[in-house]
């Protein structure tokens, strides 16, 4: 953060990750710029962070798998004289189960959300990023760009492209000073949805759990220090090396075991 009117930018602001990232650089004296779908947890966490935090705060609600909706972010930050310096993409979601029984409309909203979302928010904002020569991006991905998850085909597939994509961008513009990192959760107790995909793991789901405020901590700290991939938890962290030495073929069959449950 270099001048006053610097922004730290989080899509999917209102909910889970995103939320506590915003109260997270709050804290940190950063002023936040809060994305996330018109709802009034949006807006109530703007109130919050306003009341609680000496920093500056603003919200737009906005459907960021519009084709315009960078767009109309960007011209937002410009009208309003908000200059970004960290751009979190985190809005993202995904759905658990045969393949063939999710509608294929609920697959491409799911590419256009984690991934097309991301691509375009980056390329409206990567040219000033780079002309002030500081800044941070951080696109938050998932343990499973490591682990593919059958029974989530999709949603893995659009979390190993932010990992692919944030790695070799990260190399493209670094020496500009802009810094990409990627966060890589393991399961976070965010929403209902994931409390039952938790559940149906039974305990041993428990060891690697986190809480959306632990990620978050740790994912700001991180960031600001230039990390390029980020796996918060000692016990994911672990997993995440371990499974490296174990062929494909064989952990591939013991995932499909374990997430037969999602079918
Ligand atoms: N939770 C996990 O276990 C876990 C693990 C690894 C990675 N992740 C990743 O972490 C990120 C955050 O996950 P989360 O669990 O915190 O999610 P969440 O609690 O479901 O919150 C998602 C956020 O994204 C916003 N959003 C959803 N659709 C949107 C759209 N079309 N346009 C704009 N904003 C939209 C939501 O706004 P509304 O509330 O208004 O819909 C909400 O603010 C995602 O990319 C997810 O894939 C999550």
């Amino acid at each position: 953060m270099n001048s006053k009117n610097d922004y730290a930018l989080i899509t999917g602001a209102s909910l889970g990750i995103g939320r506590e990232i915003a109260r997270e650089l709050s804290r940190r004296n950063i002023n936040t710029l809060l994305v996330a779908l018109e709802a009034p947890e949006l807006y109530e966490l703007k109130q919050e962070i306003s009341d609680s935090y000496n920093t500056k705060v603003d919200a737009i609600g906005v459907d960021l798998t519009d084709a315009n909706a960078a767009q109309v972010v960007f011209d937002w930050c410009n009208d309003k004289n908000y200059n970004i310096s960290i751009l979190i993409n985190n809005a993202g979601f995904g759905d658990g189960g045969r393949f063939e029984d999710i509608p294929l409309e609920r697959y491409f909203k799911m590419i256009d959300l984690n991934n097309k979302a991301y691509i375009a928010m980056i390329h409206k904002f990567l040219p000033k990023l780079k002309n002030q020569g500081y800044g941070h991006i951080m696109n938050t991905s998932s343990m499973e760009a490591y682990i593919p998850l059958p029974y989530k085909a999709v949603y893995t597939g659009t979390k190993n492209f932010v990992y692919a994509y944030s790695l070799s961008l990260n190399e493209e513009v670094r020496h500009h000073g802009v810094k990409v990192s990627i966060l890589c959760p393991g399961p976070v107790l965010t929403n209902e949805g994931g409390l039952k995909r938790i559940q149906s793991q039974g305990g041993k789901a428990n060891l690697i759990v986190m809480m959306p405020d632990k990620v978050a901590k740790i994912a700001v700290k991180n960031m600001l220090k230039g990390m390029m991939v980020i796996n918060p938890g000692k016990m994911n962290w672990w997993i995440i090396k371990l499974v490296k030495f174990i062929p494909t073929r064989v952990k591939m069959a013991i995932l499909e075991k374990m997430f037969r449950v999602y079918k």
